[in-house]
């Protein structure tokens, strides 16, 4: 049987109140399963930082319900007062500006999580390393984020995200600034996550090469969430 990890029922999202209110998402429902990739593409200004950021507990709902990992996070009302944690332990979020800790190393800054989650420190510097590695940067182990380029600090983010083992990853354009071999080696990297780890991954994207490498397309147009079919 198929497992939903991500479970969006009747979610809705309104900014600001009364004549300046801005309707970004309207009654959204799905389901995301354990080793899917799922796009979400739509125009500019369509919902999908919004919808993608609920997902991930940093924008709360208006109304409806969302469910992550078999856990009732929204219902009203945030369920779990502390959604820092579940997104530390759940959640791989690769956001559009990389966030890296400025006074932290490269491989500081990609074991600091797993390390705030008990994993000790010898397997987070391995995995750390791999991960690194993968994305090209391997070298640069030691350098300050302020010493990198924004493509290369867009990658140790990347690899940051993934080094928790989070059973859901959400980016939100993650390769908006890396050139066209290395986009396709993130989304190749964020596939095999999915399908041999059973991640839940969704990616809002605007790169049409990259629309192969997903199992499934959610379009987003003005508020309204809908499945792709015949993709
Ligand atoms: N904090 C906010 N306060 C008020 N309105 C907002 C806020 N954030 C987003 N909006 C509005 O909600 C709508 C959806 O915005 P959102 O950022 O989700 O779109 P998007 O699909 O991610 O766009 P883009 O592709 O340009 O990133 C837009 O009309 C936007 O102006
Ligand atoms: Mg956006």
């Amino acid at each position: 049987m198929k497992k939903a990890v991500i479970s969006v029922q009747n979610m809705c999202k309104t900014y600001g109140e009364g004549e300046g209110a801005v309707t970004a998402i309207k009654e959204a429902t799905f389901e995301i399963y354990a080793g899917e990739t799922v796009a979400l593409l739509g125009p500019s200004g369509s919902g999908k930082t919004t919808l993608i950021t609920m997902i991930g507990c940093i924008t709360q709902p208006t109304s409806g319900k969302l469910t992550l990992d078999g856990d009732l996070m929204y219902d009203e009302a945030w369920k779990i007062d502390d959604t820092r944690r579940i997104r530390r332990e759940k959640i791989g979020f690769i956001f559009q500006a990389h966030n890296l800790i400025p006074f932290l190393n490269v491989m500081e800054n990609v074991t600091i999580v797993p390390q705030m989650n008990g994993v000790k420190s010898d397997a987070a510097n391995q995995t750390a390393k791999e991960l690194l590695d993968y994305l090209g940067v391997g070298d640069k182990l030691t350098k300050m984020p302020s010493q990198l380029s924004g493509g290369q600090s867009q990658r140790v983010a990347i690899a940051r995200s993934l080094a928790n083992t989070p059973k859901i990853i959400l980016a939100d354009e993650p390769t908006a600034a890396l050139d066209g071999e290395r986009a396709l080696s993130v989304m190749q990297l964020l596939r095999k996550l999915a399908h041999e780890q059973a991640v839940a991954i969704v990616v809002v994207t605007h790169d049409e090469r990259m629309l192969p490498l997903f199992d499934r397309i959610l379009r987003v147009e003005d508020g309204v969430v809908k499945e792709e079919l015949g993709t």
